[in-house]
């Protein structure tokens, strides 16, 4: 009955839309408020009436978006909302919008944290990446006691964690970047003292390797991949900047920054520029922000923010804007926000967060809103913007 007034609805227009004018029908809802994609079952293999089908029978899915040239089915738990579902203007696919029976079911489940396997250890100031295989390889930190040079690789699909591979030299307040080769390159860090060394996790053996090292120690630096692959590692106590090769494993020193930082963020724009922000140096704060051109090596102050800060975070937003959200300054710990437009070089004020929060996280989801969490040393609260 549900099925034949879906199809009926749908089945007109199906060759016609184009993902990126999301279909707005009768039956299109708005009491929802969670975004979890899936694969169809049949992925590669769909038609638009088994897309409808695996929707209607999934209790959270309230969208489907059928792709008609890979006839694939991916399913949303999230409403047809404009902007919520987004495609390039190229692609021939259908938005299924659907809402379960009035009364039943209308509201996607209250997110919640669910409790998964145990880490071997007990460790902090750690590094977490996700592997091209999906899983995600956790490298030393530090215990409370004893600074940690084991690894450990989590599996999503079973929620287990088995030992892999442990570095050569235990560390923490380093970086770990995974490589489009797919080894993860771990730099610096520090474990009584500052280190130069850098060393490669590979996926497929489970081991180690060191490679080259950088030309100094550095630890509470950052690390970022460019578009050529290279890795661009920033700051740590200095102003220098380094670039990994992974062709080679060499590293090259490259323009010094401005001004010696740590605790500092660094974000690949949209123009492959790299911009930094913020961060302690020079026993001062630092507002100030810089832009690194990979194609020359140099690097220019660009605007700087409104409020010097540490250990904040740094989002680049769809919009190809750069938000800045919290850290420590010399006020304390702070709930300001502000965007920084790479167009123009300025920064402006936007919303603050509800509460003040240092070395919290900032993640993007599926619908471009940024989740922010937690934050030093027992906040366990959560918001979007
Ligand atoms: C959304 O669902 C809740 C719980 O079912 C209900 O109380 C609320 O009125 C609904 N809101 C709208 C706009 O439908
Ligand atoms: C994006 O997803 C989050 C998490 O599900 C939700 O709370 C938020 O309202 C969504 N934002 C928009 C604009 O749909
Ligand atoms: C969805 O399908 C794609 C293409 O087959 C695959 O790469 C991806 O891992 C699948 N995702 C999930 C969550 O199953
Ligand atoms: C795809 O669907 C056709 C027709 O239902 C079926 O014969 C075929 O085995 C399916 N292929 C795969 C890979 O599932
Ligand atoms: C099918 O095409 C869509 C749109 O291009 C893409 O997002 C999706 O990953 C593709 N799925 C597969 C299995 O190739
Ligand atoms: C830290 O590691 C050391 C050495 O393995 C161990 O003796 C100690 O109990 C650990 N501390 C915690 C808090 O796990
Ligand atoms: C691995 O995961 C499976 C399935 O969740 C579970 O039954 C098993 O006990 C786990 N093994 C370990 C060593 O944790
Ligand atoms: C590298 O991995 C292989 C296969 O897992 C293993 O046999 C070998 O002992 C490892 N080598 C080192 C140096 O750990
Ligand atoms: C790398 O630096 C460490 C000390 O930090 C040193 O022991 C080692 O020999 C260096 N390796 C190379 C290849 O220079
Ligand atoms: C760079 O890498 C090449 C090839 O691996 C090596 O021969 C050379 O010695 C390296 N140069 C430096 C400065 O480490
Ligand atoms: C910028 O890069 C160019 C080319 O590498 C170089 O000639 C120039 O001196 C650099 N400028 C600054 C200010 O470092
Ligand atoms: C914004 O950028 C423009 C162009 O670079 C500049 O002329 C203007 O003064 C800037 N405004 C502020 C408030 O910094």
């Amino acid at each position: 009955m549900y099925l034949a007034l879906i199809i009926s609805v749908f089945i007109s227009p199906i060759n016609a839309i184009i993902i990126s004018q999301v279909h707005r029908s009768s039956i299109y809802h708005t009491n929802s408020s969670c975004a979890r994609l899936s694969n169809g079952t049949s992925a590669g293999n769909a038609s638009i009436q088994s897309c409808i089908w695996e929707c209607a029978h999934q209790d959270q899915c309230r969208t489907a978006v059928y792709f008609h040239d890979n006839r694939t089915c991916l399913l949303y738990s999230e409403d047809c909302q404009p902007g919520n579902i987004i495609s390039s203007t190229d692609v021939r696919a259908s938005v299924i919008c659907y809402r379960r029976n009035p009364g039943s079911n209308n509201q996607c489940p209250p997110p919640s944290w669910i409790k998964t396997g145990s880490m071997s250890v007990a460790r902090g100031y750690h590094t977490a990446s996700i592997l091209s295989n999906g899983k995600v390889l956790v490298t030393g930190g530090y215990n409370g006691s004893v600074y940690l040079n084991s690894a450990e690789l989590y599996d999503p699909s079973t929620g287990n964690w088995t030992t892999t591979g442990s570095m050569s030299v235990a560390r923490r307040y380093h970086t770990a970047s995974l490589l489009s080769n797919g080894k993860v390159l771990v730099t610096g860090g520090y474990n009584g003292v500052s280190l130069n060394s850098a060393e490669l996790y590979d996926p497929s053996t489970g081991n180690w390797t060191t490679t080259g090292n950088m030309s100094i120690a550095r630890y509470k630096h950052t690390a970022s991949i460019l578009s050529n692959g290279k890795v661009l590692v920033t700051g740590g106590y200095v102003n220098s900047a380094e670039l990994y090769d992974p062709s080679t494993g060499n590293w090259t020193t490259t323009g010094n920054m401005s001004v010696a930082r740590y605790k500092h963020t660094a974000s690949i724009l949209s123009n492959g520029k790299v911009l930094v922000t913020g961060g302690y140096g020079s026993s001062v704060f630092l507002n100030s922000a810089e832009l690194y051109d990979p194609s020359t090596g140099n690097w220019t102050t660009t605007g700087s923010m409104s409020v010097a800060r540490e250990d904040h975070t740094a989002s680049i937003l769809s919009n190809g804007k750069v938000l800045v959200t919290g850290g420590y300054g010399s006020s304390g710990s702070l709930n300001s926000a502000e965007l920084y437009d790479p167009s123009t070089g300025n920064w402006t004020t936007t919303g603050n967060m509800s509460v003040a929060r240092e070395d919290h996280t900032a993640s993007i989801l599926f619908n471009k809103t940024i989740l922010v969490t937690g934050g030093c040393c027992s906040l366990n609260t959560a918001e979007l913007y």
